[in-house]
């Protein structure tokens, strides 16, 4: 079994990274292989609307975001992490939603499960709303969204890592990870 794991955070080694790891580390015990595809390493370029996929289903633009259309047909579940920016994801996250209409014909996440978190530097700084952009992108993908304890993982961190002093956050991530493994079962 494979999971992908999506990274939206622009600033490498974040609070979104260290939920990330958290929430795949009981996929990788459990022997899953986890692909992490880290936004604060790829070049995604946003869509330029030409709509030349259409027909064919192969996006006109070359970068990075070749390797997640691969990742995406071989995986069988998602886990994105994201900062909250203004409110919702960083425009590196929704690049990559925009750019997942060039295969969308092709269906290649339908039926996997999705798991989504979240953080921002406030208390109700847009997390829901962060959160609801990424469930609403994996239903119309087609994908079933799974919960943590109670719903998607939401966090308070500004500063880089200071998610690491928050461990009753890091186990809402891990557990998130091993709802993901009990759906998937
Ligand atoms: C451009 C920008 C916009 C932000 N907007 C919000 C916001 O609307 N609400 C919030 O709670 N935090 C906001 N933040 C703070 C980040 O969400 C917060 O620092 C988070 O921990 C960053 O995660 P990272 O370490 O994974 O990058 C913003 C930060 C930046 C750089």
């Amino acid at each position: 079994m494979h999971v992908l794991g999506i990274c939206g955070s622009p600033r490498p080694g974040g609070n979104a990274q260290l939920l990330l790891d958290a929430a795949l580390a009981p996929l990788r015990e459990a022997g899953w292989r986890a692909t992490e595809f880290l936004l604060s390493e790829k070049t995604v370029l946003p869509c330029t609307g030409c709509e030349r996929c259409i027909p064919g289903g192969v996006c006109a633009l070359h970068d990075d975001m070749a390797q997640l259309y691969e990742a995406y047909a071989a995986c069988d579940a998602v886990i994105i992490a994201a900062p909250v920016y203004w409110r919702t994801v960083p425009a590196q996250l929704k690049a990559v939603m925009d750019r997942t209409f060039a295969v969308q014909r092709r269906r290649p996440l339908r039926g996997k499960l999705g798991g989504a978190l979240c953080v921002g530097r406030g208390t109700g700084g847009g997390q829901a709303i962060t959160l609801n952009t990424i469930y609403t992108f994996y239903l119309s993908c087609g994908m079933l969204c799974v919960p943590g304890e109670l719903n998607g993982v939401t966090a308070v961190a500004d500063a880089p890592g200071d998610i690491a002093n928050q461990p009753d956050r890091l186990e809402q991530a891990a557990c998130l990870g091993r709802n993901i493994l009990a759906y998937a079962r």
